[in-house]
């Protein structure tokens, strides 16, 4: 297990040589792993109006579900400085973790990377007590 995290996390810190961040000076890039083997990528994408800057977590697991995906074991996520290295895990907003709940199980292991590291969640663990669909 250790080296498909390793693996994702790379692709994760890769991932972010793509994001769109003129505003913030972050790049975050995330690597979302389906059962099926395939892997989505995701970058932070910015807009000079703010509020509809898409985080990468939500470009990879978007970009998977349109694309017929529905079940997910892992991602990956890294972010930093624009321009510097990883330096330390960049955990995921609310609204993301929100959405991941929406199509992945409690078990999903969330892989944030440190730079020469990793270490690995559960997402119910970064979201206890969300906003459960059965409500509804
Ligand atoms: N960002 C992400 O890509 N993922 C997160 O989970 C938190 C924040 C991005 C959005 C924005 O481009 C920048 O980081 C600063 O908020």
């Amino acid at each position: 297990m250790n080296d498909i995290y390793e693996r994702l996390a790379l692709s994760a810190m890769a991932a972010r040589a793509s994001a769109y961040s003129p505003y913030s000076g972050v790049t975050v890039g995330a690597a979302l792993l389906c059962g099926s083997g395939k892997m989505y990528l995701g970058s932070n994408v910015e807009n000079a109006s703010f509020s509809l800057t898409e985080c990468a977590e939500r470009v990879a697991i978007f970009k998977a579900v349109s694309e017929g995906e529905r079940d997910f074991t892992a991602i990956a996520i890294a972010g930093g400085k624009t321009g510097e290295e990883v330096s330390g895990a960049f955990p995921p907003c609310g609204a993301c973790r929100q959405v991941l709940a929406e199509f992945c199980r409690p078990d999903l292991k969330v892989i944030l990377a440190t730079g020469e590291d990793f270490a690995v969640y559960e997402l119910s663990e970064l979201l206890p007590h969300g906003f459960d669909k059965e409500l509804l």
